[in-house]
């Protein structure tokens, strides 16, 4: 499964997203990656910064391409460019792709935004590696994947948000934490992405009313400003055992949550070739010289059935 933390500046997407890898990691295999600008995982998961994939975009493609002969080369290959048959699909433990251990799970990460990229560069390319890197991945189950997205609408200028089985919208309880979570959910209703709302920094009930009141039935659950946390960024030393029992309890609820969706490859595939179709008409075709619709494979079918075939035709390579 999927899950990315998305929400305003400062709402504690990076926090969430830390605590709730850790927390899964417990209990299954969990790939974390940090796709924010400012990159801040590794720091609060006390990792060394892995190395970062928006640097190494050409391998990734090369990798990922295999001999899929609907992309003769990495300069045709975008970041929309869906798998098909002939590509190489990822699973949980790929070693191609560079990552740190830490706390039990995996730690990927974009890099950083550098001064050297001004120009030249937009974030959306460097982030364009870890959405080619969930298009190509077959997640199977008990097996987690989480995201620390970029923050405020952003995350929604190009087609990772489609990437996740389930988006957590991280909400302080003020006017503009609520504002921000109308403006996600109507992007949300419009692209068919399931929205689940986490209260953060909760501090009184009354904080707990306003939130239910203004979000209604997509407020999942709440969790409270922490001291552990709060201790935990003054360097303090932090287990998942420090953490309060009702912030626990509010992680076991976001990971029942998410092994309560359902995994639809096939709403996956049509919106990888959706997206795809609309970059290639927006920009891509022009900057390629391609027509890059001609990447789409009607016949590949996105899942564990085309890992299966990947894995027979590589055990058949020389
Ligand atoms: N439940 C919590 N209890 C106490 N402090 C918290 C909690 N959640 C987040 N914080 C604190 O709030 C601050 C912002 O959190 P965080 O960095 O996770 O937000 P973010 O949404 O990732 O921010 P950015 O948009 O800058 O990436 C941090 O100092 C963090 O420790
Ligand atoms: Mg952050």
């Amino acid at each position: 499964m999927r899950v990315a933390f998305v929400g305003k500046g400062g709402s504690g997407k990076t926090t969430l997203s830390s605590l709730f890898a850790r927390y899964a990691a417990t209990r299954a295999r969990v790939v974390a990656i940090d796709a924010d600008i400012n990159q801040h995982l590794a720091l609060v998961l006390g990792a060394e910064q892995p190395r970062p994939l928006g640097g190494m975009l050409t391998e990734i493609k090369d990798h990922l391409r295999g001999d899929n002969p609907r992309i003769p080369s990495a300069s045709v290959m975008v970041k929309t460019t869906p798998p098909g048959r002939g590509s190489r699909l990822l699973t949980l433990d790929d070693p191609f792709f560079p990552s740190v251990e830490v706390q039990g799970l995996r730690l990927m990460a974009t890099g950083p935004f550098g001064e050297d990229d001004l120009g030249v560069a937009c974030y959306h390319s460097k982030v364009g590696a870890v959405e080619l890197y969930l298009n190509h991945l077959v997640d199977g189950p008990g097996e987690y994947v989480v995201v620390d997205m970029t923050a405020g609408a952003d995350s929604f200028a190009s087609g990772m948000f489609t990437k996740f089985d389930v988006t957590f919208l991280v909400v302080e309880p003020t006017r503009q934490g609520v504002s921000v979570y109308r403006q996600y959910q109507e992007y949300a209703a419009e692209f068919d992405v399931a929205i689940a709302v986490v209260g953060n920094k909760v501090q009184t009930a009354d904080d707990r009313a306003f939130l239910r009141d203004q979000v209604g039935p997509d407020l999942l659950t709440c969790l409270d400003h922490s001291p552990a946390v709060r201790a935990m960024e003054q360097g303090r030393a932090f287990t998942l055992d420090d953490l309060e029992p009702g912030n626990l309890a509010g992680l076991q609820t976001l990971l029942d949550r998410v092994d309560a969706a359902e995994k639809d490859w096939a709403k996956f595939g049509r919106q990888a070739h959706e997206f795809h179709l609309r970059n290639a008409r927006a920009w891509a075709d022009r900057a390629t010289g391609c027509d890059l619709a001609d990447q789409i494979d009607p016949g590949f079918i996105f899942g564990s059935v085309a890992l299966e075939s990947e894995m027979r035709a590589a055990a058949g390579r020389p």
